[in-house]
């Protein structure tokens, strides 16, 4: 145990899977700095890593302690799920093989799945009753699908798969085109599989209140060429942004997926009124039910809800439809491979 500081909030309970990872590396010191739960929220880390990984999650343990954060109340480095979860407030389960260049997510099925399954137990077995966990480790929402199913009698809903660094990814494309702010731009949609499949959707989006679309229109000379930008530039773009970072920068994306990460967590906490979240489907849109499906969603501060009553026309239909194809087609291998 490192660290020690007086508050007079609680401290809370993070457990971090693969914690000596590129990610795990990305997120420890701005959670212990207090980016994702508020500063004059103290937090205790829990570092989950395999055998080959303990050393690294030492020594990152080593350098919190050398921030002297006034935050960070313990670090416990484990190898154990049982002792990393017990107790644990939230769980961020990021340990996973990342995918190299020419793989899709999907190929990592086979090598990840057996992960999410004993982890699942084992938050069943001993995480604090209000838990709540987001997957980032690929393919994150089948990932999330065989966590949850193996909770027993843990609400499947407190799993979420991470797919707000694709919100934030079309976003930042967005305000590119448009010479706007990030920040000026709201209501995009993450639909899907966090996968080249997913649909990034602009039709209820603003930029400084005005319609995307609108907006797109001014921007590329018409309605026409604009539609022409998202379908052949925009969604492909956004949809494989993971592999265009990983074929620049030689890795998978890390300092975007842990910011991505740690937004998705404070503002399931916080609350938002709109951003995207891979939950659990309960029918919404179609979507078979208990599928981990990428929504728009909002959070009262306890939970992603799914925001219902959005219009979709037949495009945006067929482009949903696909991608939930693909998550019952990941969800039926997984089944295949014992892990479901
Ligand atoms: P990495 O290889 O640097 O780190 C992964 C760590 O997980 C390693 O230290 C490894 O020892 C550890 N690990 C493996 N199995 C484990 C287990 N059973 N329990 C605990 N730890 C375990 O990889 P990374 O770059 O940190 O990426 C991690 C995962 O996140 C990959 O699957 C990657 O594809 C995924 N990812 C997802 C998103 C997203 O948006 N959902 C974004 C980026 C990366
Ligand atoms: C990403 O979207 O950057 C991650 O899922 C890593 C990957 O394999 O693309």
């Amino acid at each position: 145990m490192l660290g020690a500081m007086a508050t007079s909030k609680p401290p809370i309970t993070v457990a971090i899977t693969g914690a000596g990872g590129q990610i795990g590396y990305a997120l420890l010191f701005r959670i212990a700095a207090g980016d994702m739960l508020g500063p004059d929220q103290p937090v205790r880390l829990r570092l989950l890593e395999i055998a080959q990984g303990v050393r690294a999650a030492e020594g990152a343990a080593l350098e919190l302690q050398d921030c002297a954060f006034a935050l960070l109340d313990g670090v416990e480095v484990t190898d154990s799920a049982d002792r990393a979860f017990e107790g644990a407030d939230i769980g961020m389960l990021v340990g996973a093989r990342p995918r190299g260049p020419g793989m899709e997510r999907a190929d990592l099925l086979a090598a990840n799945a057996g992960i999410f399954g004993p982890q699942g137990a084992a938050i069943a077995a001993g995480a604090a009753s209000g838990f709540r966990a987001v997957i980032v480790g690929n393919p994150a929402n089948t990932n999330a699908l065989i966590a949850a199913a193996a909770a027993e009698g843990m609400p499947a809903d407190r799993f979420t798969a991470l797919t707000r660094l694709d919100h934030n990814r079309a976003i930042g494309q967005l305000a590119e085109a448009l010479g706007a702010p990030a920040g000026a731009i709201e209501r995009v949609a993450i639909w899907g599989n966090h996968s080249a499949t997913q649909f990034p959707d602009v039709s209820h989006a603003t930029v400084a209140g005005t319609p995307v679309d609108e907006a797109l229109a001014h921007a590329f000379g018409g309605a026409e060429a604009a539609r022409s930008w998202l379908d052949e530039v925009f969604i492909p773009r956004v949809a494989r942004r993971g592999a265009e970072i990983i074929e620049v920068r030689g890795s998978s994306s890390v300092a975007s997926a842990a910011n991505a990460a740690i937004e998705h967590v404070r503002d399931e906490r916080m609350g938002t009124a709109w951003t995207s979240a891979g939950v659990v489907s309960r029918g919404e849109y179609g979507v078979p039910e208990g599928l981990v499906c990428s929504f728009p969603v909002s959070s009262d501060g306890d939970g992603y809800r799914v925001i219902e009553g959005l219009a979709l026309d037949d495009r945006a239909r067929s482009r949903i439809e696909a991608s939930v194809a693909e998550l019952v087609a990941e969800r039926d291998a997984v089944r295949e491979l014992g892990a479901l």
